[in-house]
């Protein structure tokens, strides 16, 4: 099954989400909207895991988790991933709680690491997808946007997220959530 370990929205984040893609989606041309209820903040992509290693995947982000304090995330700021110029990925960045959020990360990967799994290594840059490209066209208007203001994210717990594709939009369905260390 295809995995990858997150942080999960709040039901505040997800009308956030919802309202952003209301308001910005007539400023774009090429883009799809991910589902409101789909954002999330992928701290490690595994990919297609065999059903035999997901015990240990659990293993690892558990091991992670427990070692790491909880915190907040604030979302400021749109960008693209590659440019405005050629938009693949339309994201939120990560204003307060970066550190945390890289460090935790960084953890999660170790642990994964450790037992035995390969990840990529493209360098973490938090952000929460919000919209995908489809042709990689220009986003004038889009950069000239600004975000409405996002709700403040408690981190208590992370994630181990099954991903399905569908025709439309993936499916996620988290495996198992983690707590952080209180
Ligand atoms: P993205 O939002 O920046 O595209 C589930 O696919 C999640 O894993 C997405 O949030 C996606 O990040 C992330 N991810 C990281 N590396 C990936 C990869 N090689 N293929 C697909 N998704 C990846």
């Amino acid at each position: 099954m295809r995995l990858f370990v997150a942080v999960e929205p709040t039901p505040e984040l997800v009308r956030w989400a919802a309202e952003t893609a209301a308001r910005l989606a007539p400023l774009s041309s090429g883009l799809r909207w991910l589902p409101a209820e789909n954002a999330h903040l992928t701290l490690a992509f595994l990919g297609e895991t065999p059903d035999a290693r997901v015990g240990v995947a659990r293993e690892a982000v558990a091991a992670a988790a427990r070692d790491r304090p909880r915190f907040t995330l604030e979302l400021a700021g749109l960008g693209a991933f590659d440019s405005w110029r050629r938009v693949k990925v339309v994201w939120a960045g990560v204003k307060g709680g970066a550190d945390s959020l890289r460090g935790l990360a960084e953890s999660v990967r170790a642990e994964l690491e450790s037992r035995g799994f390969g990840l990529e290594r493209r360098e973490f840059s938090s952000h929460l997808t919000l919209a995908r490209s489809r042709d990689g066209r220009p986003e004038p208007a889009l950069e000239q946007a600004s975000l409405p203001p996002a709700p403040s994210v408690p981190v208590e717990a992370i994630a181990l997220v099954k991903s399905e594709r569908g025709s439309r939009s993936s499916r996620y369905e988290p495996l198992e959530r983690f707590p952080l260390k209180q």
